[in-house]
């Protein structure tokens, strides 16, 4: 593995260079440089540095030119406007650049200069219920920034934080303690992947559903389901057996979601709710000890100044309620103590919904106070609403919750037209149609949840989804397999070859100067923990290509010396194509 510096930081390195012998009390100063659409790059730093040095910011960018020399690396850099550096690259360089990433299994991206310990809080479903679309946000967001700071070099830890504790499970287990057959499989439906986690979530609703009605219509039951609670949360085994039963039935549910949406989420990776329950008690005595919370109206609850009702009165976290058992807040306090202690956690993330802003902040801020938490350690990754074509939640025609495993079927489905229709001299059998239209129809759910910022609510339209032009993975897919497909008819002895001496079509320039700024984009989607960058990074990428391709025959170019030249820049458009793509979790078929 051997990082290559990107042009920009190697133009960036010269640019500083000159201008600290150019003025000397100004080393370190940052020449600013950008993309250009006049030149290759342009720098921006002499304009503020020469009014901080009261200078004149034209003579001194003229200065800082004539401190570089022209040669293998600049082309030409001159002094525009007011001040501006407008800076040429030389052909050679960008081919040489591009050589030395190809050369790197890593594609040159460096990792991370000081990686960490990063703890990850997504997915999170609720036991004995069904998965919704802002599960599917969290968990598709979630696995890919866990890719893709794993590929810095961090050590990913994936905290799925599943609703597993809490009073309703003193309702479903009561209700299995006097229906014990409720979960029973019905004989012969055992199945595996996508049918048994449907067929364990079909149990789970109907449990659900049965010991809900049985709650909301008998007192008595409502009584004996409380004290169940209290027998759960004391852990009592025989109460604990059916709770765990209820756990793995929704874990072979979970399960299936998982392995369909191929993400990396494992058993492992599953600590719940319920796995702080023993550290509730200790935890809430310490922070009233340290008087972080107080007692009011009987609970356990810490107080701000700056979150209060609609009637000015403060609203409470509260850590442990009047009757003495304990919520969600309570719950991710512990886990925070976890990450923080025994994990190590240089940072937490969590991939949560956006309404839940408030309940982190009290959190975060709560454990900051009871000092197990330094400032900017922990950071809530909220995300929008998902939408239907209406613009309004997304929701079915009879206004029901979506089932996620229809969805991603639907999904698939359209998927296969597809693969079907493009595939029109019949080419694929039946088994990669199906294959095929996996990787297609879940990477367009994938995709079209990455490609939209984090924070703004996004329309679920499959119809734009699996659309193959615009900005979808299938566009992206698409480009890759035609890459491939090139590659795969390049005349016999021809090999892909960088050619430095040869000069450069404007097309393949900006594909050129494109292909290098990977290494950036990775570094913007990790600081600002946004996969959206990448891919954008990835849309322009394939577009740059296709200009390539329109206006630069590769196997038709004439002499040996451009092909090899032009299928080097296809095959490490792929490369960089099929890295990005698998940092956000979705294949790349060779052949589509
Ligand atoms: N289970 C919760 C829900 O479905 C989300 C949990 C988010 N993570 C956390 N650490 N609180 O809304």
């Amino acid at each position: 593995m051997s990082p290559v510096p990107s042009l920009a930081a190697t133009v960036h390195q010269r640019l500083a260079d000159a201008l600290a012998v150019a003025r000397p009390e100004a080393a370190g100063a940052d020449p600013l440089l950008r993309p250009s659409d006049r030149a290759d790059l342009q720098a921006n730093g002499m304009l503020a540095l020469a009014k901080r040095l009261k200078g004149n910011p034209r003579e001194l960018a003229a200065e800082v030119v004539s401190g570089i020399e022209a040669g293998d690396l600049i082309k030409e850099i001159e002094v525009s406007g007011p001040g501006f550096l407008n800076i040429t690259l030389t052909d050679r360089a960008i081919l040489a650049t591009l050589a030395a990433r190809a050369d790197d299994e890593r594609l040159g991206v460096p990792t991370a200069e000081t990686p960490g310990t990063v703890v990850i809080d997504y997915s999170q479903p609720n036991v004995a219920k069904e998965m919704h679309v802002g599960h599917l946000r969290s968990t598709v967001i979630g696995d890919a920034l866990a890719r893709i700071l794993t590929f810095r070099g961090d050590t990913v830890v994936r905290r799925n934080h599943v609703g597993d504790w809490g009073t309703q499970f003193g309702m479903l287990v009561q209700y299995l303690i006097e229906h014990p057959h409720e979960l029973d499989h019905e004989g012969g439906e055992a199945g595996e992947g996508g049918k048994a986690g449907e067929a364990a979530m079909s149990r789970l609703n109907r449990l659900y559903r049965d010991s809900r009605t049985l709650f909301d219509s008998d007192e008595a039951f409502k009584e004996r389901a409380r004290g169940r609670v209290v027998e759960l949360q004391g852990g009592d085994a025989e109460t604990l057996a059916l709770w765990q039963r209820i756990v793995d039935e929704s874990k072979i549910y979970f399960n299936a979601v998982y392995d369909r949406l191929d993400v990396l989420l494992t058993d492992e990776d599953l600590v719940g709710e319920s796995a702080y329950n023993d550290d509730l008690t200790p935890l809430s005595e310490e922070l009233e000890r340290s008087g972080v919370a107080v007692r009011s109206a009987g609970a356990l609850c810490v107080f701000f100044d700056d979150v209060r009702g609609a009637d000015g009165e403060r609203v409470p976290l509260i850590v442990r309620k009047a009757d003495g058992s304990f919520g969600y807040a309570a719950t991710d306090l512990a886990a925070i103590r976890d990450r923080m202690g025994t994990l190590g956690a240089d940072s937490v993330l969590y991939v949560v919904d956006a309404r839940q802003a408030l309940h982190f902040r009290m959190v975060f801020e709560t454990a900051r106070r009871a000092g197990w938490l330094p400032e900017g350690v922990a950071h809530h990754l909220p995300f929008g609403t998902v939408l239907g074509t209406d613009g309004k939640p997304f929701k079915t025609r009879s206004g029901d919750v979506v089932r996620l495993m229809d969805l991603l079927d639907e999904a698939v489905a359209r998927a296969a037209e597809v693969v079907r229709e493009k595939d029109r001299d019949g080419r694929l059998s039946e088994a990669e149609i199906a294959e095929r239209a996996e990787q297609v129809g879940i990477g367009a759910v994938k995709y079209a949840d990455l490609s939209t910022s984090r924070a703004r609510d996004y329309v679920f339209d499959l119809d734009r989804m699996v659309s193959l032009s615009g900005d979808t993975s299938v566009y992206l897919q698409y480009a890759y397999a035609r890459i491939q497909s090139i590659l795969r008819r390049a005349p016999e002895g021809t090999r892909a070859a960088a050619h430095p001496e040869l000069p450069l079509a404007p097309a393949e320039r900006a594909l050129g100067l494109h292909l290098d700024a990977f290494a950036a984009t990775l570094d913007g989607v990790a600081e600002t923990y946004e996969p959206h960058k990448l891919a954008a990074y990835l849309y322009a990428l394939a577009t740059h290509y296709s200009a390539f391709y329109e206006t630069c025959p590769v196997l038709a170019a004439g002499d040996e010396a451009t092909v090899a030249n032009r299928l080097f820049l296809c095959e490490l458009t792929a490369r960089t194509l099929r890295l990005g793509m698998s940092l956000l979790g979705i294949h790349t078929p060779d052949r589509l």
